[in-house]
């Protein structure tokens, strides 16, 4: 195979909007809860990042830390002597957990949400997803899979699917060998040896790197290979600018409050 093919078809028509809002909407509500959806969504935001891991009993939930002490009231709650990392608890005890308050009073009781609450909510409201898979230790293939099940399942009626990304390699495996259609990208911290050819043996559809990792020649090269080209967390006016005058296809913003989606 030679740099430029791609086992799959690159997606003819890129489905997403451009702008997407990470964990919801960014720093103004709890990350990853439903409030932040809904805060992102009357910003104008019709698509969200999100992180996504299962419960001890296999129930899909958003959280992004694998412990569940920086975002919920799980110390408090469950007392010294508990497990801190979420999916060592069945989800009808993370469904009790106040994930809310610690980012402000205005969101107490805020609970956890289901990947089935979110979906529920934005296909009643047409809202796109990047779902990210941050399995808890351990997991990595179960949670690609279970997670590509759930999504094929929520969104089997539906034209457009969540987009399925990881940084994690085995995680993306695991969704591929669920259910191979669904569209994955391949999240990058840094742009580490063999990234392009790791992209192509997952089928990915998109490469989403930190955004310093994009200029011309690295974004000619994900192009070459028939990749979308997306970035995280991109907060400054000047890098977005940056980003879409090497013509990438989304960035993935906390400031919901500051740039207008298109
Ligand atoms: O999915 C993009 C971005 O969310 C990756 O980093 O740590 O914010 O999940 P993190
Ligand atoms: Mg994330």
């Amino acid at each position: 195979m030679n740099a430029t093919t791609h086992p799959l078809p690159p997606l003819a028509h890129w489905p997403y909007p451009r702008w997407i809002a990470h964990r919801g909407a960014g720093k103004l509500a709890p990350e990853n809860t439903l409030a932040a959806f809904r805060l992102g969504a009357s910003h104008g935001y019709r698509m969200f990042e999100c992180d996504v891991k299962l419960s001890q009993d296999g129930v899909p939930f958003l959280l992004h830390d694998d412990t569940l002490q920086r975002t919920t009231n799980a110390r408090a709650r469950l007392g010294e002597g508990h497990s801190a990392l979420g999916g060592d608890h069945p989800w009808g005890l993370l469904a009790q957990l106040d994930a809310g308050s610690w980012h402000s009073r205005a969101y107490a009781g805020e609970p956890l949400p289901t990947l089935d609450a979110v979906a529920a909510f934005c296909l009643r409201n047409h809202l796109f997803l990047n779902l990210e898979l941050k399995p808890s230790p351990g997991t990595e293939r179960h949670t690609g899979e279970v997670v590509a099940r759930h999504v094929a399942r929520l969104w089997q009626d539906e034209a457009v699917a969540p987009l399925l990304s990881s940084f994690d390699v085995e995680a993306l495996e695991g969704a591929r060998h669920a259910h191979a259609e669904l569209p994955r990208g391949l999240l990058l911290e840094s742009l580490w040896n063999g990234w392009l050819e790791a992209a192509r043996a997952l089928d990915c559809v998109a490469i989403i790197c930190h955004h310093a990792l994009w200029d011309s020649h690295s974004v000619a090269q994900a192009q070459a290979g028939g990749f979308r080209t997306l970035s995280y967390t991109v907060n400054d006016a000047d890098e977005a600018q940056r980003l879409l005058d090497l013509g990438t296809d989304g960035l993935i913003t906390d400031r919901v409050d500051a740039f207008s989606p298109d």
